[in-house]
């Protein structure tokens, strides 16, 4: 019998050993590449693409835009109802405070759809649900016009993102947008 008819146990010893360190390398660039996509900013365009909604989570039928969820009902509810609902849910109804955000919300909406805004407590002062003040609207050509005490908003499925929004009656069921900030699932947030 002859000894060097199969290897010594000590080689394929290091084969395994060789093998298994290669798998770790893998595992930690891996690893690497899904923190370093984490923690960078998720505007910013990753070279090795780990797409946002990993690190900054919606549930499932929600819209991630900007690490912010977008919630559009095919339920219809009052403005009161809506608006609780999207509390039950952890979110608010939407507010939309810049052209960008119109546009994108606007784009979604192929349906009417209740907003965060009314003005219920003082006629033509209207008011979105965190308490700030309207300062730029949306408005539909004479609207808003109050018809009939018409008090909370929609956004409507017309031709310019501009004129896109109406007041109705508050008890009038409709859809609704919700919104929530993104579940942060990035490394940093998780340690
Ligand atoms: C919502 O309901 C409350 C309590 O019933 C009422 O006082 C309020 O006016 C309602 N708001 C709107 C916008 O309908
Ligand atoms: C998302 O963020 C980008 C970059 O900051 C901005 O240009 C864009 O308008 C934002 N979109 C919305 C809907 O907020």
């Amino acid at each position: 019998m002859k000894a060097e008819s199969s290897p010594p146990p000590y080689r394929l010893a290091a084969v395994c050993l060789g093998l298994l360190c290669a798998a770790l390398l893998i595992a930690i660039i891996a690893l690497s590449v899904y923190h370093n996509a984490c923690i960078s900013s998720p505007q910013m365009a990753h070279p090795l693409t780990v797409p946002e909604f990993i690190c900054k989570a919606c549930p499932s039928n929600w819209i991630n835009m900007n690490s912010t969820c977008y919630y559009f009902s095919s339920d219809a509810m009052n403005w009161n109802e809506s608006f609780f609902y999207c509390r039950f849910l952890g979110a608010n109804l939407v507010i939309i405070n810049s052209d960008e955000k119109q546009k994108f919300v606007f784009e979604h909406s192929k349906e009417t759809y209740w907003i965060g805004l009314n003005d219920a407590a003082k006629e033509d002062t209207f008011m979105w649900v965190d308490g700030t003040k309207l300062t730029k609207g949306y408005w539909n050509k004479r609207q808003p016009d109050n018809h009939e005490d018409e008090d909370c908003v929609t956004i409507n499925p017309v031709a310019s993102f501009q004129m896109a929004w109406n007041d109705l009656k508050c008890s009038i069921k409709e859809r609704f947008i919700c919104e929530a900030k993104a579940l942060d699932l990035s490394a940093d947030s998780l340690s």
